[in-house]
């Protein structure tokens, strides 16, 4: 049997409406337009802020656009995995919830938990069922409402994260193209740095865990900071240096939105020019597991066919990685 390679055939995003700029942030905690720019990057955030709706609102918006531009059947997915660590129930999982809105009856679904790098991890994890030859055409998405969890008293943390969806339409192929390859970590050592302590099996709801304010995200900014600078740099070039690329042959890179600071430390040691990555923190902030998709659904007009991109990412757990794609179309959209 021929090599069957794991291939995107089109993407899907959804942003919510309302936006939540620096000017408004300042008048919310103690801050200013130009730290935020000159620590983060990022200008303003989207924010859905509509009762009653969750991660799945965004998650099935991004997949009806992605079905509608792959001109997609829905008896046809086989497969979908939603990346997210803000699901709208424990459970059932948002990709359950997937199945019934866009009424999707002959595809498994679950949700997969990887903080900011899960879209990495749903890629790897989706490429493999596809080169089996079992499954022919999955949907992946990166949705998260970090607005959920995120503390508007806390100017730590309050100006970094957005909410947003994306997805990939996932088919195989026997051209050279798609996911090629990847090196994807976790080591466990990041939990007293990014988490958020309680609303989990170990600490249940509680007044007390309301009245001490523990179910908003807790990260020591600095630590993680360097261990993301340091494990995406690392794990980007070793991906790139096995499959004989380097900054000659690099079309694009995509590295998650967390800080522009992160991003500019990668592409230095890509020796990559600024141009060469795909960056959309500005408007976004870090959407978590919807950044990598997001920034492909920004910027999908750039893209041709053939193109060499690697995509990367580090979050809680701590989790990271690098994946290297041929991109497999030209965008007529
Ligand atoms: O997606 C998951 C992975 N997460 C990340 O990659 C995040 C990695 N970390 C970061 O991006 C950065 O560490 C932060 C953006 C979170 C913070 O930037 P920093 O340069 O590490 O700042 P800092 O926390 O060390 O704070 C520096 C100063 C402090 O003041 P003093 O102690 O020097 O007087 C803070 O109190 O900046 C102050 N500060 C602020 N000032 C104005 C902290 N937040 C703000 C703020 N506005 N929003």
């Amino acid at each position: 049997m021929e090599k069957l390679n794991a291939v995107i055939t089109g993407v899907g995003g959804y942003v919510p409406e309302y936006v939540l700029n620096n000017e408004e942030l300042s008048k919310m905690v103690d801050t200013n337009d130009e730290w935020i720019m000159t620590r983060i990057g990022v200008k303003e955030r989207r924010i859905l802020r509509e009762e009653g709706l969750g991660t799945s609102y965004m998650s099935r918006k991004a997949a009806r656009e992605l079905m509608r531009k792959t001109k997609a059947n829905p008896d046809d997915i086989d497969l979908v995995i939603v990346a997210t660590s803000t699901p709208d129930y424990h459970f059932p999982s948002v990709a359950s919830i997937i199945c019934d809105k866009l009424g999707l009856k002959n595809a498994f679904a679950y949700d997969l938990q990887a903080a900011c790098s899960g879209f990495l991890y749903a890629m790897e994890t989706a490429a493999n069922f596809i080169r089996s030859g079992r499954y022919k055409k999955a949907i992946i998405i990166g949705a998260d409402k970090m607005s959920a969890m995120v503390d508007y008293t806390d100017r730590a943390t309050c100006p970094i994260f957005g909410d947003g969806a994306a997805a990939f339409m996932i088919e195989p192929s026997t051209e050279e193209l798609g996911i090629l390859d990847g090196i994807l970590r976790t080591d466990g050592k990041g939990l007293p740095f990014l988490h958020m302590k309680a609303g989990g099996s170990v600490c249940p709801p509680s007044y007390f865990t309301i009245d001490n304010k523990m179910h908003y995200i807790y990260q020591e900014g600095k630590t993680v900071f360097r261990y993301a600078v340091s494990n995406m740099s690392d794990v980007s070039a070793e991906v790139a240096q096995r499959n004989g690329l380097d900054k000659s042959n690099i079309n694009w890179v995509v590295p998650h939105q967390a800080n522009l600071r992160i991003i500019d430390a990668v592409a230095r040691r890509l020796e990559l020019p600024s141009e060469k990555m795909l960056v959309n923190i500005e408007n976004y902030g870090n959407t978590s597991a919807a950044s990598l998709p997001l920034c492909i659904w920004d910027n999908e007009k750039k893209l041709k066919k053939g193109d060499n991109i690697i995509f990367t990412a580090f979050g809680a757990g701590f989790t990271w990685g690098a994946i290297y794609v041929k991109w497999a179309y030209d965008s007529n959209e």
